[in-house]
């Protein structure tokens, strides 16, 4: 029987896409958009800040349970906590150094999960991450797995930093990525895995918007029609 889909997960590995294509997806459907990985920059911008070691699993853990993330705008490009606003921090190479090391620990992903079902309550949100069909929101109306080869994330990710002027090298890139999918993939808490009912997209060879009306094309066969 054919129901509305009103949570859709969205997981997958590193620069698989799943932001831009999420945050597309979301506004063609009229939905909220959440990318879960900005929580856990956030939480690891704040602890920096605050000098809280990042192996300090309790001290973290309180940290994230004391803190609400709000997001300033639909892409996540700005959160607020507490008297903190923050954008390009997230992006800081400290935080990309120290975020797996946070995102591992399991207290900080209680409390943020807990945020993030929250988020959820509504309905009509398209949410992104690494464990939205498997821990988050086992529940959703519709679960995707996008991924692509880690040549391909690595081509995109080092052309989108050629674009914004960086000479970083291809070898590297790529090296970086499979380091992120070893580091997502073999946590003990919750791994990065595709759900059982998940439906597994590869995007190699296709552009953004044909992965966005491939979603789209989902949607609809899951609920008979939304427009
Ligand atoms: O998607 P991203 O690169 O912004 O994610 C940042 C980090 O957070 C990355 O190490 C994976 C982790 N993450 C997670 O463990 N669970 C999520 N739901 C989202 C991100």
């Amino acid at each position: 029987m054919s129901h509305p889909v009103k949570v859709i997960a969205i997981d997958g590995p590193v620069a698989a896409g799943k932001t831009v294509v999420g945050l597309k997806l979301a506004s063609r459907l009229g939905f909220q958009f959440l990318d879960t990985g900005v929580m856990y920059r956030a939480i690891t911008w704040l602890a920096l800040h605050q000098s809280i070691p990042v192996i300090d699993n309790v001290a973290l853990g309180r940290l994230a349970q004391q803190t609400t993330i709000t997001l300033v705008d639909q892409a996540g490009s700005q959160v607020k906590m507490g008297e903190h606003q923050v954008g390009r921090e997230l992006r800081e190479p400290r935080v990309e150094q120290n975020v797996s090391q946070v995102a591992q620990a399991s207290e900080v992903r209680q409390a943020l999960v807990q945020q993030q079902r929250k988020l959820a309550q509504e309905g009509k949100i398209v949410m992104v991450g690494r464990d939205i069909g498997t821990v988050v929101l086992p529940g959703a109306d519709l679960k995707v797995f996008l991924t692509a080869s880690p040549e391909e994330r690595a081509r995109r990710r080092w052309l989108d930093l050629q674009a914004r002027g960086s000479s970083s090298d291809y070898q590297q890139v790529l090296q970086d990525i499979e380091w992120r999918d070893h580091l997502d993939s073999t946590r003990s808490n919750s791994p990065l895995t595709q759900a059982r009912d998940a439906v597994l997209v590869t995007t190699d060879g296709l552009e953004e918007d044909q992965v966005v009306e491939l979603l789209f094309n989902l949607v609809r066969e899951r609920c008979g029609r939304q427009e």
